[in-house]
């Protein structure tokens, strides 16, 4: 018993120092970020290039077919829930803004604002789950933010491209925002370090392991090995800043990623399940329960359900994990930046493959 209150003691006194450790210098990790993506002029090419690289924007949205939309957005055409493509969109959405606030939104105010604020205005059915992407990590200056609305505005609709280059009214407002914060130095990786370095490779382990401490696998997937109980962590790294990462993992309660909120369902024969709700529909509940398995429950067999406010996700790995355990994990999942072929499972056992009907957009 003192030895397990010493261990979380411990624990909390290295993650109190990875909190409070400020590097001092911060111009030895500007170097690194991703210079590789140069931005050549502020044009709808450049934008694309942003769009599938520095940006992040396809490892969350698709353009039509092009990209990795899972749990964002459509900046295509998609179906009927996305008939028009985000240029011809943002007219309809800016009609919209014009009304929710009283101020005249012209679509290119409305593209400046999902940039610059992406919470003021949140797309129906989705959460507010976009990053500020001209802030670390991913950190766009403001000329990219300019290409990467070029890019958005190429795809239908007649914005003039004018007003992207000289914003004026709302979307200057939006921009001013976006330029003070480079300005401040927001687009640097901020001087966040971890208190041990970690090993990645014991970390590796721990991950894919399912009957280790840690066995993150049972639940999450990298590329396309891992459960379906939790979301992709494939790209986490390359669009969470590090102290969300930490966050999630050691108080995963705290933010609820989107699609995956825990819902309690009570069947009509007195059955209590718990877990991820991956889909709501008229007929059938799919849950991701915390044996990492994907169940699906019949409406017709429901009592009732509510959703909870506790992650399915364990809350207790500073407790079972040893501090060392902990950041090789953490060293891990940092390598998760979704920028080269993720790093394959170490066994094919290792870890369930992920099962045929799981939800593809
Ligand atoms: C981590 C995932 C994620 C990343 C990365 C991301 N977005 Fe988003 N984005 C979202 C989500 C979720 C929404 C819907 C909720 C909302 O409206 O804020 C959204 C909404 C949008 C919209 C509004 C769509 C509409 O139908 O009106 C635009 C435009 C947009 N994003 C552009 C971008 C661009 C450009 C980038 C890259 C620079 C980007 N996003 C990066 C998650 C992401
Ligand atoms: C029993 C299933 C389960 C296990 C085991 C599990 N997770 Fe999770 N994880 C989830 C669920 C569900 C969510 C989404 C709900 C939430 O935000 O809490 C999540 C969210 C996350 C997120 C946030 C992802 C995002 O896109 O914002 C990270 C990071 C994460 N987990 C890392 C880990 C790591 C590292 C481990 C192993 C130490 C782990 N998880 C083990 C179920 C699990």
């Amino acid at each position: 018993m003192a030895k397990a209150v010493l261990r979380v003691f411990m624990f909390l006194v290295a993650l109190i120092c990875l909190y409070v450790y400020v590097g001092y210098t911060i111009t030895s990790m500007t170097g690194g970020f991703d210079k590789a993506v140069a931005v050549e002029g502020v044009n709808a090419e450049a934008g694309e290039q942003i769009f599938f690289g520095k940006g992040k924007c396809s490892t969350c949205h698709s353009i039509g077919d092009k990209g990795s939309a899972i749990r964002c957005p459509n900046l295509g055409v998609q179906g009927e829930q996305f008939p028009l493509a985000i240029g011809e969109r943002a007219a309809e959405r800016a009609a919209e803004r014009s009304k929710q606030t009283g101020k005249q939104y012209r679509p290119v105010d409305y593209l400046f604002e999902c940039v610059g604020e992406p919470g003021a205005y949140v797309v129906q059915g989705f959460k507010n789950e976009m990053p500020i992407v001209y802030q670390a990590p991913i950190g766009l200056t403001p000329d990219e933010v300019k290409a990467v609305i070029m890019f958005l505005a190429s795809q239908g609709g007649d914005i003039p491209a004018d007003q992207i280059l000289n914003p004026t009214g709302i979307a200057k407002e939006y921009f001013s925002k976006i330029e003070a914060a480079a300005a401040s130095g927001a687009t640097e990786a901020a001087p966040f370090e971890p208190y041990l370095p970690g090993d990645p490779e014991k970390g590796k382990n721990l991950f894919w392991d399912i009957s280790s401490k840690a066995g993150c696998a049972k639940c999450h997937t990298v590329g396309d090995k891992g459960g379906q109980v939790g979301p992709a962590l494939t790209s986490v790294a390359g669009t969470r800043v590090l102290k969300y990462i930490v966050e999630s993992i050691v108080k995963p309660s705290a933010v609820i990623v989107s699609g995956y909120e825990p819902v309690l369902v009570m069947t009509k024969t007195g059955e209590r399940i718990a877990g991820t709700k991956k889909e709501d529909t008229p007929e059938h509940f799919v849950l991701g329960l915390p044996s990492g398995e994907v169940k699906t429950i019949l409406k017709s067999d429901v009592e009732k359900s509510k959703i909870m406010e506790t992650s399915i996700m364990p809350g207790n790995f500073a407790e079972i994990l040893s501090v060392e355990e902990f950041h090789d994990v953490l060293a891990y999942v940092r390598t998760l930046t979704g920028e080269s072929a993720p790093p394959p499972a170490p066994a094919a056992e290792a870890a369930p493959a992920a099962p045929a009907e799981a939800p593809k957009s």
